[in-house]
């Protein structure tokens, strides 16, 4: 049998250093209802470190495989518009329309594209390496005061939509991070049952 590394598990390491207030922000996170995002959203330099802090995520392999479009809400109106006349063009249900409204909602948004690089690292990890990144934009704007939500629906999917915010067929929306000051309390949810999802093997 091969011998495991050993390591001196001497009195000298550090013990855990919690940092409650982390912990208490990270016990009540929720996602804002997209529509209720308010001004103000993040300034200049406050996007600059939401961005920073995202990208400091897992990333297997270093490939960097996701960019970020930042949609000011301008250019959400302009898209938002076409995009509801090619709900028409391709007959899709009323919803269609209706959830346009979470795309233009909040003061600043956030497109985080995944981009699947010719690599020796398996596509599934690189997928999750941007999930991981929506996940700490959303992090570091709840660390800054803000709400936000992360939203997708039909024009994430279709490729002619997607192609309004500039995706190419290579690559994926992750999410649009939505992000702005909630004007509405956020209710709780009903939560997982962790002790039902969780296998423990000693
Ligand atoms: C990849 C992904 C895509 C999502 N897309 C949508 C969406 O298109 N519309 C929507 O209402 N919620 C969407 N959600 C769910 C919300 O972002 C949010 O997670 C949900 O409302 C639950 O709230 P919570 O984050 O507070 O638990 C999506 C979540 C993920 C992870």
């Amino acid at each position: 049998m091969t011998d495991l590394p050993r390591f001196d598990l001497g009195a000298a390491l550090p013990a855990p250093e919690p940092l409650p207030e982390m912990l208490a922000r990270l016990a009540v996170r929720r996602s804002a209802p997209a529509q209720a995002l308010v001004e103000p959203g993040p300034s200049e330099a406050q996007l600059e470190l939401i961005l920073t802090l995202g990208a400091r995520s897992p990333d297997h392999g270093k490939l960097t495989p996701w960019r970020f479009v930042v949609l000011g809400r301008q250019t959400r109106l302009r898209i938002a518009e076409r995009l509801a006349a090619l709900a028409v063009v391709k007959e899709l249900p009323a919803k269609a329309t209706a959830v346009l409204a979470k795309l233009t909602a909040a003061p600043v948004t956030v497109l985080v594209v995944s981009i699947a690089r010719p690599a020796s690292k398996p596509e599934w990890e690189q997928v999750l390496s941007a999930g991981a990144v929506c996940m700490n934009i959303e992090h570091a704007a709840s660390a800054l005061g803000f709400a936000s939500s992360w939203i997708t629906d039909w024009y994430s999917y279709d490729p002619e939509a997607a192609a309004l915010f500039g995706v190419t067929t290579d690559e994926k929306v992750a999410g649009f991070i939505h992000i702005g000051m909630a004007a509405e309390p956020l209710l709780e949810r009903e939560r997982p049952d962790i002790a039902a999802l969780t296998t423990r093997l000693p």
